[in-house]
C-alpha cells in the first residue's frame, strides 16, 4: 500500500538481487523482471514485484529519508530487553501501554530466565523446554517471554514489516469443516465477485491505495474453475502485483497453471498437526493430501503461507507445539496461525475461542525457532481483543492484512463471528495500520528472501 519503499538493485546473482534501502540490504528474488543493476523496485514476500522509474523512485525515497531513520530509532528503543535478573529489565514501554500492563509482582522463575537465556544465545532448545514455555502463566514471565521474541525479531530483521490486502471474492464452500462459518451447511446469505468486480477492485487497491500485494481469497468454490482463475490472474497480475492465492485444496496442475499465469504465492494452511482432530474437523478432507499439496506448491516456486488454528476442541499444548514444528518444517515463506473462534450455527458454535496469551506465545516461539521468519498477525486474534495486534507485532509479529472486500461483502465473509473490521472502511483501515506501525516504529521495507 502506499506504507512503501522502493528499493535499488545492487547487486545481482540469479536468481536473487541485492537490493538496498538507504544503506540497508535484503535478498530478493529477481527473475521474474528484467532488471539491471541500479533499477529501482518494489519487493513483497522476498520478491521483486514491479519496477519503477528513477525520478518515481528517487520523489517517494526522498519522503522517506527522515521517516526511516527515526523508525529504525523508535523500534530499537522498545525492543529491548534484558535477561539478567534484575529489578530494571523492561524497557521503556510506549506511551500507550503504561499503566495498563498487569507485571506482577514476582520475578520470573529461574527455570525460565535459564531456557530464555540459551534462546538468546541461540542454542537448541528441546521439546520439553518449548513445551516448558508454552504453559507459563506468570505476567512477569510473559513479559520477558515477548520482550525476547520481539527483541530476536528486531535484532535479525530490524523494523521491516508487510502489509498485504485481502480480497474475500467468494463465500461459497463445498466443504463441511465444523469451525467454519461459510461450511456449505450454514444458511446464509452467499456471495460471489464477479471477475470484472474483481479486477477493477484490485486496480483500485493497487493504482489508488498503492498496495503492492494481494491476497484473493474463497471459499471452496468450483465455479470459479482453472479457466476463470487463470483469466483473473492473467489481468492482475497486468497490475504489477504480488498475487497470493488463498483458494483451499485444488489440483497440483491448476496451481502449476496459475503460477506460470503470475501467481506467485499461496495461504494455505493444514490447520492441525493432529491427524485424528483434523479428520473429525474435516469430514471428507484428508490430512496427508494437504500436506502434500502444501509441499508441492512450494516445489512449483510458489511462496507458502501456512498454518494451523488455535484452540480447536480436545487440543493440546503439546499438538500446538507441534503445529508450530510442523509449519517450521514446511520452511514456510510467512506463518499464519491465529485463534478459533466460533461461528454461528456451526458443530462449534459453543466451543469457546482460542485464548489471547496462548497465540502470543506461539508467535513468540516461532520467532525463536525461525528468527528471520515472516509471521502473520492475523484478523482473528484482532478480533479476540482490541490490543492484540499491537501485542503481536511486539512478541515477534511483523506481517499485517488490510481487507479490502468492500462492505457488502465483508459482512458477508463470516467465517466467525464478529470479526474485527468488518463495520470499517478500507481507507480508515489503513490509516489506522499506518499509525500502528509508526508508532511501533516499523517500515515497510521488504523483509527480504530467505535463502541462504
Ligand atoms: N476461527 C478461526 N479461524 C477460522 N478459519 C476458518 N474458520 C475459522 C474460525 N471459526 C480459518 C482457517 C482457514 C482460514 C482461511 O480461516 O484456518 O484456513
Amino acid at each position: 500500500m502506499c506504507y512503501a519503499i522502493p528499493a535499488q538493485v545492487v547487486e545481482i546473482r540469479q536468481p536473487i538481487g541485492i537490493v538496498d534501502y538507504f544503506g540497508e540490504k535484503r535478498k530478493v528474488l529477481i527473475n521474474f523482471l528484467d532488471l539491471e543493476i541500479g533499477d529501482y523496485i518494489y519487493a513483497q514476500g522476498g520478491i521483486a514485484v514491479t519496477k519503477i522509474s528513477p525520478p518515481e523512485a528517487r520523489e517517494v525515497l526522498n519522503t522517506w529519508k527522515e521517516a526511516f531513520f527515526s523508525l529504525k530509532k523508535i523500534d530499537a528503543e522498545i525492543s529491548k530487553v534484558d535477561l539478567s535478573d534484575s529489578l530494571s529489565r523492561y524497557p521503556r514501554e510506549p506511551a500507550f501501554n503504561r499503566n495498563k500492563s498487569a507485571a506482577g509482582s514476582l520475578n520470573p522463575s529461574p527455570a525460565v530466565l535459564k531456557i530464555l537465556q540459551k534462546i538468546n544465545r541461540k542454542e537448541k532448545i528441546t521439546f520439553n523446554e518449548f513445551l516448558f514455555l508454552l504453559k507459563i502463566k506468570k505476567r512477569e514471565e510473559l513479559k520477558l517471554l515477548y520482550n525476547l521474541a520481539n527483541n530476536i525479531r528486531q535484532k535479525e530483521i530490524s523494523n521491516a514489516c508487510c502489509v498485504h490486502g485481502i480480497i474475500e471474492f467468494s463465500n461459497y464452500c463445498k466443504r463441511s469443516c465444523w469451525y467454519c462459518g461459510i461450511r456449505k451447511e450454514r444458511r446464509i446469505k452467499r456471495y460471489r465477485m464477479e471477475n470484472k468486480e474483481i479486477i477493477d477492485l484490485a486496480t483500485h487497491a493497487v493504482k489508488k491505495l498503492g498496495f503492492k500485494a494481494l491476497v484473493l481469497q474463497s471459499g471452496e468454490d468450483d465455479d470459479y474453475n482453472q479457466a476463470s482463475l487463470l483469466s483473473l490472474v492473467k489481468e492482475i497480475k497486468k497490475l504489477g502485483v504480488l498475487i497470493i492465492l488463498s483458494i483451499g485444496e485444488r489440483e497440483k496442475s491448476v496451481y502449476q497453471h496459475l503460477f506460470e499465469a503470475g501467481a506467485r504465492g499461496v495461504l494455505l494452511r493444514f490447520e492441525t498437526s493432529n491427524k485424528n482432530l483434523f479428520q473429525k474437523m474435516r469430514p471428507h478432507s484428508c490430512w496427508n493430501t494437504r500436506l502434500q499439496l502444501i509441499r508441492e506448491l512450494k516445489k512449483i516456486g510458489y511462496i507458502v503461507a501456512s498454518g494451523f488454528i488455535i484452540g480447536l476442541p480436545g487440543e493440546r499444548d503439546e499438538d500446538l507445539l507441534n503445529n508450530i514444528l510442523l509449519t517450521h518444517s514446511l520452511k514456510p515463506d510467512m506463518y499464519s496461525f491465529g485463534p478459533f473462534i466460533p461461528a454461528r450455527e456451526t458443530p462449534l458454535e459453543n466451543h469457546r475461542p482460542g485464548i489471547k496469551d496462548k497465540i502470543l506465545k506461539a508467535i513468540a516461539l516461532t520467532r525463536f525457532l525461525e528468527r528471520k521468519g515472516t509471521i502473520l498477525i492475523t484478523t482473528a486474534l484482532e478480533t479476540l481483543a482490541r490490543e492484540a495486534k499491537r501485542e503481536g507485532l511486539l512478541c515477534g509479529g511483523n506481517s499485517l492484512m488490510i481487507n479490502i472486500t468492500p462492505p457488502k461483502y465483508k459482512k458477508l465473509y463470516a467465517i466467525y463471528n464478529q470479526r474485527a473490521g468488518r463495520g470499517i472502511t478500507t481507507v480508515r483501515s489503513i490509516r489506522a495500520t499506518i499509525d500502528l506501525l509508526y508508532s511501533l516504529g516499523r517500515a515497510p521495507v521488504d523483509i527480504g528472501h530467505n535463502s541462504p
